[in-house]
């Protein structure tokens, strides 16, 4: 089936009992046993329910994965990630990823012993050179946030191959719908589905997808010995929003292509990084593995005064954290997801005081445009 098909098909297609046009949201913690000794496939909800399946599968199906197991949260999936290793390995991963996957493998996995090193993951040979012997697994996030840096996923699996690594992607950023990384070999591929995978901003979720049944198995032993799965009632919005992931990117990322070319030319922006823009560093790259640039864009105001103008002023999207829903959602990376980094290593890094980053939504291109020019009048 093509992927349209499987979005509507892989998962919430009708209930077995019922014939009912979705999969009920099965509220139960606990299940009759007909047979002690040979239960009908399911005991307790924290081990299996099918609401939490039914999405499970759809997402393993969208991937490409064997498997996937839901969690509580996007970061719960990338903790059951590292529970994979052991204290003593090390994880190589690029400098840009997710301030809370940053903070997760500096402070509780620091503790319980798992080492890890950053390392820039746009050039595979630095990546190649920074394998240590205790070196276990390749992480990495592209397109990353908020600059939309491209890392060569196929370079990637090469290295992993030639050094006996495992491969992980955190993919929230391109969602299975525009680039699929077990296709391309990776191991692992999580996600935080409160972005574009539930798409309406009204959900803390996450998943984990593998492209073996073995670590699909491995995965779900965490997930039950562990507990953060995903509830009930969660798992089913999931499922809801994910029947609409195809025409909400393709939307989003129409109007993202507009905001960029435009917004490229205003003079009160600097800069404007966007996969989709013809000079975006590693574009070939990207479009090698992904089928669009993505509904993420970034740019630069001239400085944190600017920045902070703006943004007081626009009125139809969201000021804050977060993104992947069917508003837009302007985010300051300075004070948001890079807060938590020093000062000069956040400059240093291109997270700038008049960078913005825009979540584009669902909203007319030209009401954003019109409501961005209104912001900026004056700058
Ligand atoms: C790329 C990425 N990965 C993981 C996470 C964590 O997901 P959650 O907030 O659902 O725990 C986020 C959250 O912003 C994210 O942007």
């Amino acid at each position: 089936m093509r992927k349209e098909t499987v979005i509507i098909h892989g998962g919430m297609d009708r209930d077995p009992h019922t014939g009912a046009s979705g999969v009920p949201q099965y509220l139960s913690s606990t299940y009759h046993q007909e047979d002690v000794l040979d239960h009908q496939g399911y005991d307790y909800a924290r081990s299996g329910n099918p609401t939490r399946e039914a999405l499970e599968k759809a997402v393993a199906g969208l991937e490409g994965g064997a498997g996937a197991s839901a969690f509580a949260s996007g970061i719960a999936a990338v903790a059951a990630a590292f529970i994979l290793l052991r204290p003593g390995d090390h994880i190589l991963l690029p400098r840009a990823v997710y301030g809370g996957t940053y903070r997760l493998l500096n402070t509780i996995f620091a503790r319980w012993g798992l080492g890890h090193d950053f390392v820039d993951f746009t050039d595979p040979d630095a990546v190649r050179r920074a394998v240590t012997p205790a070196t276990r697994v390749l992480f990495l996030e592209t397109p990353s946030n908020p600059l939309l840096k491209i890392i060569d996923l196929r370079a990637m699996v090469a290295i992993a191959r030639e050094r006996d690594l495992m491969t992980m992607a955190d993919n929230t950023f391109a969602s299975p719908w525009l680039q699929r990384p077990l296709e391309l070999g990776f191991d692992l591929v999580l996600h935080s589905a409160t972005k574009f995978l539930n798409g309406h901003s009204d959900v803390l979720g996450g998943l984990a997808v593998a492209r073996t049944p073995e670590l699909a198995e491995r995965i779900y032993f965490i997930q039950n010995a562990m507990g953060a799965v995903l509830g009930v009632s969660d798992s089913w919005l999931v499922l809801r929003g994910l029947r609409t992931l195809a025409v909400r990117m393709e939307a989003s990322q129409k109007s993202a292509q507009t905001l960029a070319e435009t917004l490229s030319t205003w003079p009160q922006i600097r800069k404007v990084y966007y996969p989709g823009l013809p000079r975006h560093p590693g574009r070939d790259i990207h479009f090698s593995q992904a089928s669009g640039a993505g509904a993420v864009i970034s740019f630069e105001l001239a400085d944190k005064e600017s920045a902070r103008n703006f943004l007081r002023r626009v009125r139809l999207p969201l000021v804050g954290v977060s993104l992947g829903g069917v508003e837009s959602i302007l985010s300051y990376p300075a004070t948001m997801s890079h807060a938590a980094m020093p000062e000069a290593e956040r400059r240093a890094q291109g997270v700038t005081d008049g960078l913005i980053r825009l979540s584009v939504g669902l909203e007319s291109p030209d009401d954003l445009l019109e409501d961005f020019r209104q912001a900026l009048a004056g700058e």
